[in-house]
């Protein structure tokens, strides 16, 4: 595996009490870096941060419901307050729902909206503010999807799908916006990641197809080119290379990591 420097960084992972955020929360914490652990379930954010501390790194768990600014600004200054800076975030909070456009009601937009669009924004201005006054930059990562580039077409996730394209267009924003700072913005695209997320989706595709549980999924990742379900570890692999030096030249750029799902 790559390995990365990022030793005396301070980072901050958001949703990181599961899944991708935690394989990222425990990447950046081996690479040197003192991580914040930030979870809308703090039971969650608090292990993953004892599983570092247990490792030998530095981490602190925080409670943080992404959709509120209050909590985004607070997530930063909590996480300066105990380690003095802040140099790399991955805004990685997000939800799922399956539900036809045609069967989108009010409420499920706003919910997939708010956590995966708004947070990020929330989240990003709230850690630019404090590399700005900072002075020497930064990296922020958001979690963006394939399905912030393509349809997810039979898999009926269409407002997550849109929440996704926002994510790659806010991206593209915040990296020219401040790339005068120091900061690089970019986001990464997985493509089927073992996580709770894909659980929930094969099950709730599964119960409207009248298919088996697992079924589904299966199904999918039979179209995987690299012909293996993809890994929280393989997204964090991306991730630390975008935070690392080697990375220094690289913004606003959504990178995919699908192992050829999509080919860009
Ligand atoms: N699993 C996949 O196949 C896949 C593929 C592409 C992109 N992604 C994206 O990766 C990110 C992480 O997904 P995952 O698969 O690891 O999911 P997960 O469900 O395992 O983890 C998501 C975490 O986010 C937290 N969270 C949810 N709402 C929050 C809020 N309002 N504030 C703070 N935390 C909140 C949850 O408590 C949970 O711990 C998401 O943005 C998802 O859209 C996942």
């Amino acid at each position: 595996m790559p390995s990365y420097d990022l030793s005396g960084q301070v980072a901050i992972v958001t949703g990181g009490g599961s899944g991708i955020g935690r394989a990222v929360a425990r990447r950046f914490a081996r690479e040197g870096c003192q991580v914040a652990v930030a979870d809308l379930d703090g039971e969650r954010a608090a292990r993953v941060a004892a599983e570092i501390t247990d490792a030998g790194g530095a981490a602190l768990a925080l409670t943080v419901d992404v959709t509120r600014q209050a909590d985004a600004d607070r997530m930063v200054a909590e996480t300066v307050a105990r380690f003095g800076q802040l140099n790399i975030q991955f805004n990685n909070a997000g939800i799922a729902r399956v539900a036809p456009l045609l069967e989108t009601d009010e409420a499920t937009w706003d919910a997939i909206m708010n956590v995966n669009a708004k947070g990020v924004l929330f989240c990003a201005q709230a850690a630019a503010r404090q590399m700005i006054t900072q002075g020497s930059g930064g990296r922020i990562i958001n979690n963006a999807s394939a399905a912030g580039k393509i349809a997810p077409g039979r898999i009926a996730l269409g407002a997550y799908s849109a929440s996704k394209h926002a994510v790659v267009g806010l991206t593209r924003q915040m990296a020219h916006e401040w790339a005068q700072h120091g900061i690089l913005v970019n986001c990464v695209c997985p493509g089927i990641v073992d996580t709770p997320m894909w659980d929930v989706i094969d099950r709730e595709v599964a119960q409207r197809e009248g298919a088996p549980i697992g079924s589904v999924k299966a199904r999918v990742v039979a179209t995987i080119p690299i012909g293996r379900i993809e890994q929280p570890e393989d997204v964090a692999n991306m991730v630390a290379f975008l935070a690392s030096a080697d990375a220094s030249y690289v913004m606003g750029q959504a990178v995919d990591v699908s192992g050829g799902r999509i080919p860009y």
